[in-house]
């Protein structure tokens, strides 16, 4: 039998103290980031086109790392979503479908252009539903966003089926997948305009930054309309009908900060390494926790690269834990001093910013986000901590398992 410790919140000693620093991201400012800044400070020189050459540089190098015609980077991820729903002239009549568990800028940018929205529920990933979209979708469909969520592609195949058939544009938010490819395909390339944020928290970290992805000129020069004026629109707008709003584009600047651009462009030549790193510890914690009865390591398909791996969500099965609250076996793992909390964001069928699309509460979306909760996305830790880690959760399971179950063993 499993010895069984009295848990920190309960008076117990707390697995991990608090002076240990659980994780640390975005990736710390090294004296080569820093001169590769400040040597395009120094410089900070326009390129020909009128705009900073290192917004031109960074664009160059994201297109050809997803593999698009067309990258346009922004001030953020939110900024980019807002370019793109504009770009695609959503209108006030035209029904959108929106996946229920996302980030909420995913959706509420749109509902300044239409409040026809519809959210889809979860898979088993947390990725939108192709049943449930499937019943949702019809010719009315204008437009469907799909978020490939904590960096796992959805379901591609079906999604592109779908799209065929009932010919809605598609705009991916990829703003947890920098680099994931579904059937080494890269995310970033299906949809008619597709976004990635850059915000502190994400695998390519600039602070505050997104950028968006086409390969249409037309979608590419709205997108770039709505971002800039004068002089980069001078130079890039090509096509006749946009070029008489050069003097003021249309009247929004989501255009990116230069010092934004250029760390972009230092961090995007070490994704790479930071995904390696990442996947290794993960998929460690994944192979141990495949032996704690009732925790869940997050599923990762075969056909997929999860890239990024944006969030590592855990799924918990009260069943094996005395059917122990989920809420109260959170607490338990917090007080082990463990950096635990319940899994992104509440499904935005119940944000009040959506009440005027009037949607209804949809189960899938309600029993995973109430289900799984996340630890950090360890990058650059050591193992000692991730250790530390695992014997939290054992140490809080063996708590509440039944004590039965115990018995049988
Ligand atoms: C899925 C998703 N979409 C969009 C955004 C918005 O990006 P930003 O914060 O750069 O505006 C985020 C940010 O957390 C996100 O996670």
């Amino acid at each position: 039998m499993k010895k069984i410790e009295k848990l920190a919140i309960f008076g117990g000693k707390k697995t991990i103290p608090k002076k240990i620093i659980h994780f640390s991201w975005p990736p710390k400012s090294n004296s080569a980031k820093m001169n590769f800044i400040n040597n395009f400070l120094k410089k900070d020189k326009l390129n020909k086109k009128g705009f900073p050459i290192v917004v031109e540089k960074f664009e160059k190098q994201f297109s050809k790392l997803v593999g698009t015609k067309f990258a346009l980077s922004t001030n953020s991820g939110t900024s980019a979503l807002h370019s793109a729903f504009y770009a695609l002239d959503i209108r006030e009549k035209d029904e959108v479908i929106v996946p229920s568990l996302t980030f909420h800028a995913t959706g509420t940018p749109l509902l300044k252009f239409t409040k026809n929205i519809k959210f889809c529920g979860c898979d088993e990933i947390g990725n939108i539903n192709i049943k449930d979209l499937k019943k949702k979708i019809s010719k009315k469909t204008k437009l469907v966003v799909i978020t490939h969520l904590g960096g796992h592609p959805c379901e591609m195949d079906e999604i592109m089926n779908l799209k065929k058939k009932y010919n809605f544009k598609l705009v991916e938010d990829c703003s947890h997948a920098h680099r994931s490819k579904y059937k080494k395909r890269n995310v970033g390339t299906f949809g008619e305009i597709n976004v990635f944020s850059m915000d502190r928290n994400k695998l390519l970290s600039v602070g505050e930054g997104g950028v968006l992805v086409t390969n249409s000129r037309d979608l590419f020069e709205k997108c770039l309309l709505i971002s800039d004026f004068g002089l980069r629109l001078k130079s890039e707008l090509k096509l006749k009908k946009n070029k008489k709003y050069i003097e003021t584009g249309f009247g929004f600047k989501h255009r990116i900060h230069p010092i934004a651009a250029a760390a972009a462009l230092f961090e995007i030549t070490k994704l790479k390494h930071y995904i390696n790193l990442r996947h290794k510890k993960l998929n460690f914690i994944s192979k141990k926790l495949k032996k704690i009865k009732g925790l869940e390591p997050p599923i990762t398909k075969k056909y997929v690269n999860r890239g990024a791996f944006y969030s590592y969500r855990i799924k918990y099965e009260k069943k094996y834990f005395n059917n122990t609250n989920f809420d109260l076996f959170i607490k338990a793992l917090q007080g082990e001093g463990l950096q635990v909390r319940k899994a992104g964001n509440p499904p935005l069928e119940t944000l009040p910013y959506f009440k005027a699309c009037k949607p209804k509460k949809i189960k899938s979306s309600d029993i995973f986000f109430n289900t799984t909760f996340s630890i950090p996305t360890f990058t650059f830790e050591k193992m000692d901590l991730i250790n530390l880690y695992l014997r939290g959760f054992q140490k809080v399971c063996n708590y509440f398992y039944k004590k039965s179950f115990y018995r049988d063993k």
